[in-house]
């Protein structure tokens, strides 16, 4: 089957049934989803399909064909940071870390469906679970990254 995933095509041979997450980790050597839970639980493996959040443990990868999937890989780049990847350093999110790319891609499609969401909005929508509590900062960098969403573009010549 083909697939679209962080705006390529690639193939897989998975079978019918293989969750999303094995295609990705093992066959396509995207490795920044993580194992957590594998049932649904943690969110370690939060990927975007459509834009929406999708724990990637328990969907086949054959019910995604068509669909636009999008991993860690490219939500933004070392060059060209994510708002939410700049605002996770400046909160110093990340311990171990091995929640953190879930975390991220929850938190992004948060702020694409509502661009300042409170703390009680992060809260239902963050359910991804961290063994190194990092909730408080995960809240702070979202409401980070969302004020500098926000902000209005600086024009060319100076005057916003
Ligand atoms: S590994 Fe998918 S939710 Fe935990
Ligand atoms: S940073 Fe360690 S599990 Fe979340």
């Amino acid at each position: 089957m083909q697939l679209n995933i962080n705006g390529q095509s690639r193939n897989s041979n998975a079978g019918a049934s293989t969750p999303l997450l094995w295609v990705l980790r093992d066959e396509l050597n995207l490795t920044g989803t993580k194992f957590g839970c594998g049932i649904a639980a943690c969110g370690a493996c939060t990927v975007h399909v459509d834009g929406q959040a999708v724990r990637s443990c328990v969907v086949p990868a054959s019910a995604l064909v068509g669909q636009k999937i999008t991993t860690i890989e490219s939500l933004g780049s070392a060059e060209q940071l994510h708002p939410l990847q700049a605002a996770w350093i400046a909160e110093q999110v990340p311990q171990c870390g091995y929640c953190q790319s879930g975390m991220l891609m929850a938190a992004a499609a948060l702020l694409a469906g509502n661009p300042n969401p409170s703390d009680a909005d992060i809260d239902t929508a963050m359910t991804n679970l961290c063994r190194c509590g990092t909730y408080q900062r995960v809240r702070a960098a979202i409401h980070r990254a969302a004020t500098a969403l926000n902000k209005p573009a600086i024009k060319q010549g100076g005057v916003a």
